[in-house]
């Protein structure tokens, strides 16, 4: 199927009493792209879905499908795929029945409709089950069933909202990689929402992370984690530490930025700065290392072990750096290190020196 469109959504606000839902959400997503919306918990994902979808309506802006404007069409006009969070499939019908309910309301004739099912059934994996009815199906199976219900008329775009947050861990991860693949196989335009970042790095092209109706970042995710674009981003997706820094120099090719020990380094940045601008220096845990004598073009630091913590795959230290406060757990370091089955190096009280390399390092506000 090559019937995927695109999606703008343009400076689209939306209220509700009081509440701002949505803040001027500004949004493409590219015909046979995968977009995930990434946030906490009443950010507005839901929302911006459902006005996609047309289930709600925006107090400003609009959103178009290809290249036509649907702000104000009706919800089955505009013929998009959608799949909820309580995939609610119809308990009386069995799998083949509710897979074929879209195409019944679309008029569709009888052998076509067969066709069409049959293809959606194989392209889930969900053949042998078809007449089953619900309750005799396993979490992942009904999931599937959900997503062929959606994609069975071939829509220009499918519309997920965390689709997969009932099903446990094992197959959580498993049926993301299977949404993923079957995305890329048939070419389909997918808007999806997951509170899981995980989930969102695991399967998207691109994510948007969403704080307060407001669209804080959007792209790959690499560059949402390695240059987050504020400071919410940066302790959002991921772990990360953060150190108090002002910026001395901040010309567009060079920042530069002194910590308050004293100690000035350069650092990467996404904001638009000036001098004398008060922000944080955002630092990955696995970014860090120890330095052992001479720091060469590393910036280093002193500090002392106040713990470790073996986490299996990776060793977790904890350090107390000294001349200045992380912003992080009771103003500590963190820094991991892949478990390489040595024994560690430091022990607790141990007088250590860690550092970072300057390109390691994003200056946020
Ligand atoms: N129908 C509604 N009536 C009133 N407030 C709503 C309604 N739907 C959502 N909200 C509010 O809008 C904000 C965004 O909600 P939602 O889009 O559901 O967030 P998310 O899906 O990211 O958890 C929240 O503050 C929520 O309480
Ligand atoms: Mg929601």
């Amino acid at each position: 199927m090559s019937t995927a469109k695109g999606i703008r959504i343009h400076d689209v606000s939306k209220f509700y009493g009081p509440v701002t839902a949505l803040d001027k959400v500004r949004l493409d997503v590219k015909e046979k792209e995968f977009v995930t919306l990434l946030g906490p918990s009443g950010s507005g994902k839901t929302t911006l879905l459902m006005v996609v979808a047309g289930f709600a309506t925006p107090e400003a802006g609009f959103v178009a499908i290809g290249e036509r404007d649907v702000t104000r069409l009706a919800p089955f006009r505009r013929n998009l795929g959608v799949v909820f969070q309580n995939y609610a499939l119809f308990p009386h019908m069995n799998v083949c029945q509710n897979i074929e309910y879209p195409l019944r309301m679309r008029r569709i004739p009888r052998a076509e409709r067969a066709r069409q099912v049959a293809e959606t059934i194989a392209s889930v994996r969900l053949e042998g089950l078809e007449e089953r009815m619900p309750s005799q199906l396993s979490g992942g199976q009904k999931q599937r069933v959900a997503l062929a219900r959606a994609m069975v008329f071939n829509p220009p775009v499918l519309l997920m909202d965390e689709p997969l947050s009932a099903l446990d861990k094992n197959l959580r991860e498993h049926m993301q990689l299977e949404l993923k693949d079957l995305q890329r196989r048939l070419g389909i335009t997918v808007l999806y929402v997951t509170h899981d970042q995980q989930e969102a790095l695991t399967m998207s092209d691109r994510i948007a992370v969403i704080n307060e109706g407001r669209v804080e970042q959007l792209g790959p995710a690499a560059q949402i984690y390695d240059s987050p674009a504020n400071r919410f981003v940066a302790e959002f997706i991921g772990e990360t530490n953060l150190f108090r820094a002002t910026t001395l120099d901040a010309s567009e090719s060079n920042l530069a930025v002194r910590m308050p020990n004293g100690d000035c380094t350069a650092a990467r940045t996404c904001c638009l700065l000036h001098s004398g601008q008060q922000g944080f220096l955002s630092i990955r845990p696995e970014k860090l290392s120890f330095v052992n004598g001479n720091a060469g073009s590393l910036c280093a630091m002193k500090g002392q072990l106040e713990n470790l913590i073996h986490q299996g795959d990776t060793i977790k230290y904890f350090i107390r750096p000294k001349g200045f406060d992380s912003e992080g757990t009771g103003g500590l370091v963190v820094m991991k290190m892949h478990n390489r089955g040595e024994t560690p190096k430091f022990l607790p009280g141990d007088r250590i020196d860690f550092g970072w390399r300057p390109d390691d390092a994003t200056f946020v506000i």
